[in-house]
C-alpha cells in the first residue's frame, strides 16, 4: 500500500523530463516474443505494470532484464504459449501477448486482463479480429484458447477504433499468408510506435495513424533497438498539476503534438503555453477559467486517460465545465474523492458538471484507479493543507517516481510504503 502526502499551496518551477510511455512500452514488450530475437529497449519507464509484463516474459522463457531506463529481452528461449491468470490480473495489456504468442507459436492460452476497473472492459473486437485472420477461438472455464494452424491475411473492420485490438490484429497479422488490412484502426502515437519497432525488427507494416493499417507478409526478425517515445498522458498530468498549483514549468523530452487537445483547454483556461520541437513551457498563475466542453474520444481527440487530471486542475476555475467521457463507462471515479477536497461536480451519466469553487482543503482520499489517482495528486496541489491518498499501487503503475519529480519541481510530496 502506497500513502500519499501533499501539502498544497505550493507553485511549481523548473524543469522535468518526460518519461517513456508505457502504453508505447507495454505493446512493444509483448510484441517481442514474436520473431524470437533480442531487443533493446531504451527510455523505458521503471514502473509497476512494465515489471508485470517482464514476469510475464520470463514466465514464457524468455531473458528480461531491466537497467535503469533500459531492458534487454532475448526471447530465443521462449518455451511457453499460456500465460498464468496471476499474471494476465496485473494489467490490462496483458492481453496483447494473445496476438504475439498466436504469431509465434500458433496456439496461445490465458484469462481475460485486469487493469483499471473503468467499466465493462470486453475483448470482443480482440478475439473477432484473431477469428477473421484464421484462429480458432475458444472460451471456456474463464480461459481463452486460440489456435490456428495458418493464419491468412484478410480485411479486417473494426467498429469501434479499440487500442488494443488494433495491436493485438497487427501482431497476429505480422505471422499471416497474405496481406492483412485493417480499416477502422486506432490512430493513438502509441499504434505508430508498435509499427515502427515491428518495421524495425523486418516486419512491413504501414498506415499507423491514420484509420487504415495495411500489414504486408513478412514476419520481423530481430536483433532491435529501439526507444519508447515520451509518455503523453504523464506529460498531460504535469501541465495540469502546473496549471492547478500555478508556477512555471518545463517539460523536456516531451512530445506537444501527441497531447495537443489537452494544450489547447489548459490555454483556454489562461495558461501560457509554449511548445518547442521536443520541449514544452507551462505557465499558470493559478487563477483558471472554465473552459469547455469537453468530450474525450478517440485519438487524435480529447485523451480519456487526461480527463481525470484536467478536471482535478479545473475545480478552481471561475465558471462552469462539462465534460462528457464517450469512452468507459465508468471513469468518474475519482469524483467523489475530489467532492471530499470541497470540490463542486455534478454528475448525471456520462456527464460532469464541474463548478469552480474559490478553494479547496485537503482531505483523506483514497485512489480508485491510476489516473483518478493521479487527478487526485492533482487537486491536492492546489488544495490548502494537507491530503493523503490512500493507494494500493495504482498511480506507481504509471508514474514513474512521481513524488520525486513533483518534488524537484518544488511541491511538498512524500510516498510512504505500508
Ligand atoms: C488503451 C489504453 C488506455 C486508454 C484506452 C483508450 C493501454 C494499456 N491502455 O486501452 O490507457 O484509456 O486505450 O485510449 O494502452 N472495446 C470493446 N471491445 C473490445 C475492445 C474495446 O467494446 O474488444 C471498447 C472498450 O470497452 C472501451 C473502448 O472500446 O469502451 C476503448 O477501448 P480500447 O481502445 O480497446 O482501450 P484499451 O486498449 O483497453
Amino acid at each position: 500500500m502506497d500513502f500519499w502526502t501533499v501539502r498544497g499551496g505550493k507553485k511549481l518551477y523548473g524543469a522535468c523530463r518526460v518519461q517513456g510511455s508505457k502504453n508505447a512500452s507495454l505493446p512493444i514488450l509483448a510484441a517481442s516474443v514474436l520473431a524470437g530475437g533480442e531487443t533493446e529497449l531504451t527510455n523505458v519507464p521503471r514502473l509497476r505494470d512494465i515489471d508485470a509484463a517482464l514476469r510475464i516474459l520470463r514466465h514464457l522463457g524468455c531473458r528480461a532484464e531491466q537497467e535503469g531506463n533500459r531492458l534487454y529481452i532475448d526471447a530465443r528461449g521462449l518455451v511457453h504459449s499460456s500465460v498464468p491468470e496471476s499474471l494476465m490480473h496485473e494489467m490490462r495489456s496483458s492481453v496483447i501477448f494473445m496476438g504475439a504468442l498466436l504469431a509465434r507459436c500458433g496456439e496461445v492460452r490465458l484469462s481475460p486482463p485486469g487493469g483499471c476497473r473503468l467499466g465493462k472492459r470486453p475483448i470482443d473486437l480482440h478475439l473477432k479480429a484473431l477469428r477473421q485472420l484464421g484462429a480458432e477461438v475458444e472460451e471456456k472455464d474463464g480461459e481463452i484458447l486460440c489456435r490456428a494452424a495458418k493464419l491468412r491475411g484478410t480485411t479486417i473492420r473494426l467498429p469501434f477504433p479499440s487500442v488494443g485490438a488494433t495491436e493485438n490484429a497487427m501482431l497476429a497479422a505480422c505471422a499471416a499468408e497474405g496481406e492483412t488490412v485493417i480499416e477502422g484502426a486506432a490512430r493513438e502515437p502509441e499504434i505508430g510506435a508498435l509499427q515502427d519497432y515491428l518495421n524495425r525488427m523486418g516486419g512491413s507494416v504501414r498506415g499507423a495513424g491514420t484509420g487504415r493499417i495495411v500489414v504486408s507478409p513478412g514476419r520481423p526478425g530481430g536483433p532491435v533497438r529501439f526507444a519508447v517515445q515520451p509518455d503523453r498522458i504523464a506529460a498531460a498530468t504535469l501541465a495540469c498539476a502546473c496549471a492547478a498549483a500555478g508556477g512555471e514549468v518545463e517539460l523536456t523530452d516531451a512530445e506537444p503534438a501527441h497531447f495537443s487537445t489537452v494544450l489547447h483547454f489548459l490555454k483556454d483556461a489562461g495558461c501560457d503555453i509554449i511548445t518547442k520541437q521536443r520541449c514544452l513551457t507551462v505557465r499558470s498563475d493559478g487563477r483558471l477559467r472554465a473552459v469547455g466542453p469537453i468530450t474525450t474520444e478517440p485519438y487524435p481527440g480529447f485523451p480519456t486517460d487526461a480527463q481525470p487530471v484536467l478536471m482535478a486542475a479545473l475545480l478552481r476555475a471561475e465558471g462552469v465545465t462539462r465534460i462528457r467521457e464517450t469512452i468507459f463507462e465508468n471513469r468518474f471515479r475519482q469524483v467523489p474523492e475530489l467532492r471530499k477536497l470541497g470540490a463542486d461536480i455534478r454528475l448525471d451519466g456520462q456527464n460532469a458538471e464541474i463548478r469552480g469553487v474559490a478553494r479547496l482543503h485537503g482531505a483523506a482520499l483514497e485512489a480508485t484507479d491510476l489516473r483518478g489517482g493521479a487527478a487526485m495528486l492533482v487537486a491536492g496541489l492546489a488544495a490548502e493543507g494537507e491530503t493523503r491518498i490512500r493507494d494500493e499501487g495504482h498511480i506507481a503503475r504509471g508514474y514513474e517516481r512521481f513524488d520525486r519529480v513533483l518534488s524537484a519541481l518544488g511541491a511538498e510530496v512524500r510516498r510512504t510504503d505500508s
